[in-house]
């Protein structure tokens, strides 16, 4: 399911081994104001327990056809990240113990949503501020958009991401968040 590649594009994204596991130890602390950032080991040493903690993952879809994506550990309460199904990244949330996943790509410019900051159920994307609601992918910037959402389970210390429920708006582009109403989420 490409895992090592994923892993690959991510060092090169950020820049090698260090820059990876700085970033990770970031997104790691962005989440909901008072979540806890998993340990902060040396950079090299944190890069190296997410490649150890990926090279674990099953590379077969299980009988339901859901794909692990994670191990449990890389998602910790009130945190965010970006995995990949295939060659799909998805935005992976855990909230108040629950599962949540969506389009990691905003639907105004395909910013990574999986990097926004997260505030309860609500995640603003870090390009343009626009914001979504991850229990069902409403945006709450534009109404007529939305993000796709996936069925998502935990199963053997793996998080396993299965097929779409909600199929996201295609169209991009538009307003940032000028002059666009911003619903409030229940
Ligand atoms: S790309 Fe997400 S708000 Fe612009």
């Amino acid at each position: 399911m490409g895992v090592r590649s994923f892993l690959k594009g991510k060092l090169e994204k950020h820049g090698g081994a260090v820059g990876l596991a700085k970033h990770a130890v970031a997104k790691a602390s962005g989440g909901t104001p008072g979540a806890t950032a998993r340990p902060t080991s040396q950079p090299a040493e944190a890069a190296a327990e997410i490649q150890a903690a990926l090279d674990t993952l099953p590379r077969e879809p299980d009988r339901d056809g859901f794909v692990a994506v994670a191990t449990s550990a890389l998602l910790g309460e009130g945190e965010r990240n970006t995995f990949k199904v295939g060659e799909t990244p998805v935005a992976c949330f855990r909230i108040d113990g629950k599962l949540y996943v969506v389009d990691d790509e905003c639907a105004h410019e395909n910013g990574p949503i999986g990097e926004g900051k997260l505030d309860g159920f609500v995640v603003t994307c870090p390009y343009h501020d626009w914001r979504y609601d991850v229990r069902n992918g409403d945006c709450l910037t534009d109404p007529e958009r939305h993000l796709s959402c996936f069925a998502v389970k935990e199963a053997g210390g793996y998080i396993w991401v299965g097929r779409k429920t909600r199929e996201g708006t295609k169209s991009r582009g538009g307003e940032h968040d000028d002059g666009l109403k911003v619903a409030e989420v229940g």
